[in-house]
């Protein structure tokens, strides 16, 4: 971090009414994910005449919006995803948080709306999580945390607006999903894609999760976890999950994953898993991938697992895929050996269990 850290004052008013401790206690016991939330929010206001101004953690409460806010017209959004961990001593740390706030201002850019300095994004994230320290749940949950913004015009024009306002949230989660998931089922998109060259597949906008709905929905339908997306041009090439980066771990120990080429989200799982992966000797290839070929080489026994990362999802393994014409089973269908390695090692580093050699911890509490 730079010499300008804290040079952000957040008005703290007090909070009329926290949680009670037992009752938090209770809501931590089984939290699910996303249902549950925080005492606080931090909100920040852009505007073009006073740039990131009036920074406040405050208690979380809903936002007041006209019905003309040009957000709820024109989808000009974006988000982050990260968590807190509560580590082994009882600290509380992030996971490398300046990634976010680098791939926020890359999703900003792509949505023509204002960045915000790495900085005050992570400060702002920083001063939630102090805030709400005792919602870190210890043992296997984490707090997850949505930094978001949004374009607060009230405009029905079509333009990029002149003011944002930029908020963070905090969730206590367990798993992504469902209890008892030893491995995940995958339902190819059959009819949809998620996104183009050119479009805005690579950054982080609600948009694009809108647009994954209703493959969502068929994969559901489906009886399948998650939907994974094939290119939109040849609809051939494996992309990526509707929420996950995807992995393919090959007999000969090498590790495969789709190249970042704009319509994939450059998950920040992805990319510390290609270092583990490196670090554990494996040859990690960003090589495109069709869906042919992984048909094939789980046929033929060439292709050994399957995985799904990010941060929601942490790793989980893909036991099955199921498409309109079939389905095939990756290996036994069961977690493999080397998506256990990476997730073993991933976890621990994240709880502070593991040797953090490429410094990817963040201290908070
Ligand atoms: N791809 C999509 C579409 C996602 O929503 C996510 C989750 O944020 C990821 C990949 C993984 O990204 P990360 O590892 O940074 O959470
Ligand atoms: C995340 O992993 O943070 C995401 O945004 C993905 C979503 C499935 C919750």
């Amino acid at each position: 971090m730079s010499a300008v850290d804290h040079q952000w004052n957040f008005a703290t008013p007090a909070h009329s009414h926290p949680t009670p401790a037992p009752e938090r206690a209770a809501l931590l016991q089984n939290p699910g994910f996303g249902r549950v939330f925080t005492d606080h929010m931090v909100t920040i206001r852009w505007t073009e005449a006073e740039g990131w101004h009036d920074a406040v953690l405050g208690e979380r409460k809903p936002f007041l919006l006209d019905p003309a806010t040009s957000v709820l017209h024109y989808a000009q959004e974006i988000f982050e995803g990260m968590k807190a961990y509560r580590t082994e001593n009882g600290g509380v740390v992030l996971f490398r948080p300046e990634q976010n706030a680098r791939r926020f201002n890359a999703s900003a850019e792509r949505m023509g709306m204002a960045t915000i300095p790495e900085e005050l994004f992570v400060e702002a994230v920083e001063t939630l999580v102090r805030a709400d320290a005792d919602w870190v749940p210890s043992g296997e949950g984490s707090l997850y945390l949505r930094p978001f913004a949004f374009a607060s015009d009230v405009f029905l024009g079509v333009k990029p607006s002149s003011s944002y306002i930029f908020c963070v949230i905090a969730s206590p989660v367990g798993g992504y999903f469902k209890p008892g998931t030893p491995a995940l089922t995958i339902w190819v998109a059959d009819g949809y894609t998620r996104a183009a060259v050119g479009g805005t597949g690579y950054a982080k906008c609600g948009g694009n999760y809108a647009g994954g709905l209703a493959a969502q929905a068929q994969a559901s339908a489906h009886d399948c976890d998650q939907v994974v997306f094939l290119d939109s041009a040849e609809h051939r090439w494996i992309e990526e999950l509707g929420g996950m980066n995807v992995f393919f771990v090959m007999a000969d120990g090498s590790l495969r994953t789709p190249p970042l080429a704009g319509t994939i989200l450059p998950g920040i799982t992805r990319a510390s898993v290609i270092e583990l992966a490196r670090d554990a000797g494996h040859v990690v290839n960003e090589a495109p991938y069709s869906f042919e070929e992984w048909k094939h080489d789980a046929e033929s026994g060439k292709l050994r697992e399957a995985f799904a990362c990010g941060t929601a999802a942490v790793i989980a393994a893909i036991g099955k895929v199921r498409y309109a014409g079939g389905e095939f089973l990756i290996a036994d269908g069961k977690p493999g050996e080397v998506t256990q390695h990476l997730l073993a090692k991933l976890t621990g580093i994240q709880r502070g269990q593991q040797n953090d050699e490429h410094g990817w911890v963040h201290r908070v509490v």
